[in-house]
């Protein structure tokens, strides 16, 4: 029964009650109501909406009773009215108190159960990562040539055929481009719509970084540079469309051949062991004279081209030496482009392919593990 129906709105006499008997039976009424509400009073909320209708100042059941039954009572029925309204607000007034008390002290022990950390339940394992292959080879070549005082420089992937080929003389049509065939960016006409913008490739070697590092930089120059760099090659197990290198460039003043083959030997020998013996061939790149590829006798059968279990060496394919990378000299047409007196210095440059050379170091058959992210391969190299 709502609260409304309780004739609470009402003065007794509108009730047509005249007797303390009818009061009683009122009052009895209105207790089983309260009982029965009162049982379904769980939580704080509804606790708060139920003290609120019953003992609320302003419209509360207690206060109803009081401004229309108690007040306007005949002098007859005040008495009775009087005594079982104080029955009513002691029962109402103890019931809720002893309700909140209950509703409080079990917030407060489920809120105990809801944060109680079970110190015997098994952690979380979560896994942590380890560095790529290709960035712990490059951090191995760089600590070595940091320790023969070389300094780190990094470059942009997207170059304009200047950086990446003309400065490094290769002009436009030198039959070598062919060898470096690249992906061009495709770009918006220019706002002007009548000259052609400048067009834009990733960068298909980290040579141009030659020419950034000495058109900033006055001799001395000694620097390595890490990066990915791309071309059109079609993938297959030494082939990559995006692959990785280390360039190397040295200028100043004295540098000879000398210093070009000590310096790449110290490598070799530091990456391989000192059992490794290197030789040079000699080979062409438009920005080095002379050119040489850099072989290094097979890590992996001792340079003798014979497998130990008999046969010939997987790795070397019996040849006893492995091709290892591209160098040479900087041609002085390059110092042209730099505004370096080609008289006054002279240095070497060496371009490191890094997949190729941690495949050869760790034994790895197929360049495309390197890109497939299989944890179960990068697990192995933690
Ligand atoms: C160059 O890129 C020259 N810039 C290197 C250089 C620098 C020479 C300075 C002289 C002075 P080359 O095209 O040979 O050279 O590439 C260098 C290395 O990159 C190769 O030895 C090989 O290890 C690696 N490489 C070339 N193409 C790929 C490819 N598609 N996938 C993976 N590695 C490649």
């Amino acid at each position: 029964m709502p609260t409304t129906d309780l004739g609470l709105e009402k003065t007794l006499a509108a009730l047509a009650i005249t007797e303390a008997a009818q009061v009683n039976a009122r009052f009895a009424v209105l207790r089983a109501h309260f009982d029965g509400q009162f049982q379904t009073v769980h939580d704080e909320s509804e606790w708060k909406l139920f003290r609120d209708r019953w003992l609320g100042r302003k419209s509360g059941v207690l206060t109803l009773i009081t401004d229309n039954w108690l007040k306007p009572a005949t002098p007859e029925l005040k008495r009775a009215v009087g005594q079982e309204l104080n029955k009513l607000r002691a029962h109402v007034e103890s019931q809720i108190e002893a309700r909140r008390v209950a509703i409080e002290s079990g917030t407060e022990e489920s809120a105990l159960l809801r944060e109680r950390i079970d110190l015997s339940l098994a952690g979380v394992i979560r896994p942590i990562g380890s560095h790529h292959l290709i960035c712990q080879v490059f951090q191995e070549i760089e600590d070595i040539f940091f320790s023969i005082g070389f300094s780190v420089v990094e470059g942009p992937e997207i170059e304009t055929p200047y950086y990446n080929f003309e400065a490094l003389n290769i002009p436009e049509f030198h039959p070598v481009r062919d060898d470096m065939d690249t992906f061009y960016l495709e770009l918006p006409p220019s706002s002007d719509k009548k000259t052609a913008p400048t067009p834009l490739l990733l960068r298909t070697h980290t040579s141009p970084m030659q020419i950034r590092t000495m058109e900033k930089h006055k001799p001395p120059v000694r620097v390595i540079v890490p990066g990915k760099v791309y071309r059109r090659d079609n993938p297959d197990a030494t082939h990559s469309f995006a692959f990785h290198q280390i360039e190397g460039l040295a200028v100043d003043t004295d540098i000879t051949f000398c210093d070009f083959t000590g310096t790449i030997e110290y490598f070799v020998k530091q990456f391989f062991g000192p059992s490794v013996k290197t030789r040079f061939r000699p080979s062409y790149f438009p920005f080095t004279e002379p050119s040489v590829e850099f072989d290094v006798s097979c890590p992996f059968c001792g340079g003798t081209g014979a497998a130990a279990g008999g046969g010939t060496c997987s790795k070397c394919k019996g040849a006893a030496w492995i091709e290892l990378f591209g160098a040479g000299m900087v041609d002085p047409a390059v110092y042209g482009f730099v505004n370096y007196d080609a008289k006054k210095v002279s240095g070497f440059a060496f371009g490191i392919g890094i997949d190729r050379l941690a495949m050869l170091k760790y034994g790895i058959d197929d360049i495309q593990v390197f890109f497939q992210n299989d944890v179960r391969f990068l697990r192995q190299f933690p």
